[in-house]
C-alpha cells in the first residue's frame, strides 16, 4: 500500500517538475528495511547478532528510525555468493525496500553492492569487510558501519613487532575477507621488518585444520596470525590447543576469532590476543547502556556484530532525522550520514570520505567469556580506501 502511495508520489513529483504542482519531499509512512543476513551456516550466529542489534535500536525508539516507522523484509543469504544477486534483487524489486542492510560475508556483500549501485538503492553494510566496498566499488549510496578487512589486521603488525615477534605463519579461509585481512597484517608487519614465513589457506568454510597445524608445528614460527570467524573460529582455536601448539607458538588474529565465540571454545580462547574495533568493558556511557539494553532484550551479552547492527540503525537515524523523516530526500540523507558522528558502543566514530568508519582499534585478550581491552593498538585508524572515486 505504502509503495503504491510512493509511486503516486513519484508521479506527483514528476508533475511538480513540469510545474503542475508544488514540489515537497514528504515524510514517508514507513521505512522499509531489507535485512539480508545469514540465518544458517557458519555465520548464522553473526547474522542473528546484527539483526538483534538493529532491532534493539528500533525498539528503543518506539519502532521507528528518525521518526519513521520501520517495516522489515528478511532474506537468509546463507553466506552463499552464488545466491546473492538473486536474493538482493528479491528485496529491491519484489519487496521494494528503501534500504538494504547486509551482510556478513564479503563475497555476498560485493554482489549486493553491485545490485545497490545498479538500482541506486541505499545500502548499509553492518559487517562484511571487503576492501572494495569502500574502495573501487565505493558509491554515494553505499555506507558501512563495521570495518574494512584491512583495518583490524593492519593494527596487529606493530603489536607483534613490539613483542619481538619476527617470523609469522598466516592461516585463513581462501576468500576475500581472509586474504585481505592477511594482506593488512602483512603490510604493517613487513614494513616494520617482520617476515611472513608461509601463507596457508583452506577453502571457505572448511574446518579440517589438521594438516595445516602439522605444517605449523614443523615450521616453528615465532607466532601464527589468522582470520577466522563464527563456527570456524571456534573449531580452529580448539584444534590449535588440542594439537599442543597454544603454549609453544602463540596464536593471534583479528578479533573475529574470539568475539562471540569464547564460550563455545570452552577455554581454548583463554589468553588469545586479538585486534578489533570493539572490546568488552569499554569505559563509555553508551556502551554501558547498550550492553544493559541488549542483555535485557535478548538474555545474553552483545558482541561486535550486535554493535555494528545497532550502529547501522543509528546511521540511518542520523540521515532521516536531518531530513525530518523524508525518505525520498536522498541527497539530504546522504549528506547527513556522511557528516554523522556516531555515538557507538565502540566509542564515537566518523565516516571517511569513502563511507567507512574512522575508528580506534583495540588490543584485547580472551578472559573467560569476554575480550577486555589491553590497550589501544591504533587510534582513529582510517582505511586507505585505495581506488575509491566517489561520483
Ligand atoms: C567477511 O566475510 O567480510 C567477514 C565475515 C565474518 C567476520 C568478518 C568479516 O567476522
Amino acid at each position: 500500500m505504502e509503495k503504491t502511495i510512493n509511486r503516486l508520489t513519484g508521479l506527483l513529483a514528476g508533475a511538480a517538475l513540469l510545474g503542475l504542482v508544488t514540489p515537497a519531499a514528504h515524510a514517508a509512512d514507513t521505512l522499509k528495511v531489507g535485512l539480508m543476513l545469514p540465518a544458517t551456516g557458519t555465520y548464522a550466529k553473526l547474522g542473528n547478532a546484527i539483526t538483534n542489534g538493529f532491532k534493539l535500536y528500533v525498539d528503543e525508539n518506539g519502532g521507528k528510525i528518525g521518526g519513521v516507522a520501520v517495516e522489515y523484509a528478511v532474506v537468509d543469504d546463507e553466506s552463499d555468493p552464488a545466491k546473492a544477486t538473486e536474493n538482493a534483487n528479491k528485496l529491491v524489486k519484489r519487496d521494494e525496500v528503501d534500504v538494504l542492510v547486509g551482510t556478513v560475508h564479503s563475497g555476498v556483500a560485493m554482489a549486493m553492492a553491485k545490485v545497490a549501485r545498479g538500482t541506486k538503492t541505499l545500502m548499509i553494510v553492518p559487517n562484511a569487510g571487503a576492501d572494495e566496498l569502500t574502495g573501487p566499488l565505493c558509491a554515494p549510496n553505499i555506507f558501512r558501519t563495521s570495518f574494512t578487512n584491512w583495518q583490524p589486521s593492519y593494527a596487529m603488525g606493530p603489536v607483534l613487532l613490539d613483542k619481538g615477534v619476527k617470523k609469522v605463519v598466516t592461516l585463513t579461509w581462501k576468500y576475500s575477507a581472509g586474504l585481505q585481512a592477511i594482506e593488512g597484517f602483512k603490510e604493517s608487519f613487513t614494513a616494520g621488518g617482520g617476515e611472513i614465513v608461509k601463507e596457508l589457506t583452506l577453502p571457505f568454510p572448511n574446518t579440517e585444520f589438521q594438516p595445516y597445524l602439522t605444517e605449523i608445528a614443523s615450521l616453528k614460527p615465532d607466532a601464527v596470525f589468522v582470520f577466522f570467524a563464527g563456527g570456524g573460529a571456534v573449531k580452529l582455536a580448539k584444534d590449535y590447543a588440542a594439537a599442543g601448539l597454544k603454549d609453544s607458538i602463540p596464536l593471534y588474529g583479528s578479533g573475529f576469532l574470539t568475539d562471540g565465540t569464547l564460550d563455545a571454545m570452552g577455554g581454548a580462547g583463554e589468553g588469545l590476543q586479538t585486534t578489533l574495533h570493539y572490546a568488552d568493558g569499554l569505559d563509555n556511557a553508551k556502551d554501558k547502556a547498550f550492553r544493559a539494553g541488549y542483555q535485557k532484550a535478548y538474555g545474553m551479552a552483545p558482541d561486535v556484530y550486535a554493535v555494528q547492527g545497532y550502529d547501522a540503525a543509528q546511521l540511518l537515524a542520523a540521515g532521516l532525522s536531518a531530513v525530518s523523516g523524508k525518505v525520498d530526500d536522498r541527497k539530504g540523507m546522504i549528506a547527513a550520514m556522511e557528516a554523522a558522528q556516531i555515538d557507538s558502543p565502540r566509542g564515537t566514530f566518523s565516516m571517511s570520505a569513502a563511507h567507512n568508519p574512522v575508528q580506534d582499534i583495540y588490543l584485547r585478550e580472551g578472559k573467560g567469556s569476554a575480550n577486555p581491552v589491553v590497550s589501544v593498538a591504533a587510534k582513529a585508524l582510517a582505511d586507505p580506501a585505495r581506488g575509491c572515486r566517489m561520483k
